[in-house]
């Protein structure tokens, strides 16, 4: 399934009255089913305190539920606002193994602009798993949640009575 197909199917959900919370996890199985290579797929939302709690997944369990910026692959896309792409993650010195099977992992932050809400992680056991067509599909994914999360964060505000 391509990065566009998913987000038709997303955006059926949308329309339809799915939760935030359905659309989200669907996200991530489609992602997870769409490619041979994707063998651990999930979000990290980032909290105002500076940390990424582990949101819906689909592998094995991970001890990483909680990531603070700037650590591990995850909270080091955060601190550098960027996507991450690790070929191999034996070349980076501050991986946070997940499992001993991960052999590259790609980062793409769920971002408009300067806010970045929260993060699609995916393990492969494969070396280099994410080309370009892989990480343009993950990319795509990424913008489409990113408008569901800003709008979830509009309508908290205004339920909180604040200003955004
Ligand atoms: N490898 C990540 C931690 C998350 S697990 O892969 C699911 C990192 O270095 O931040």
């Amino acid at each position: 399934m391509t990065g566009e197909a998913i987000c038709k199917e997303l955006e059926k959900l949308r329309e339809t009255g799915s939760s935030f919370e359905t659309i989200v996890s669907s996200a991530v199985q489609r992602l997870h089913e769409s490619h041979p290579k994707f063998h651990w797929t999930g979000i990290y939302e980032l909290f105002p305190d500076d940390v990424l709690r582990l949101g819906p997944f689909i592998g094995a369990p991970t001890d990483h539920v909680f990531i603070a910026v700037g650590q591990g692959v995850c909270g080091t896309a955060v601190a550098e606002r960027r996507n991450i792409n690790v070929p191999d993650v034996t070349k980076v010195s501050n991986y946070l193994a997940c499992s001993t099977s991960t052999k590259s992992e790609l980062v793409v932050l769920i971002r408009q602009a300067d806010r970045i809400f929260a993060q699609i992680d995916i393990d492969s056991h494969e070396i280099g798993a994410f080309d370009l067509e892989a990480v343009a599909k993950v990319e795509r994914v990424a913008d489409w949640l990113a408008r569901e999360y800003a709008r979830r964060q509009t309508a908290a505000t205004a339920a909180a009575g604040l200003r955004p």
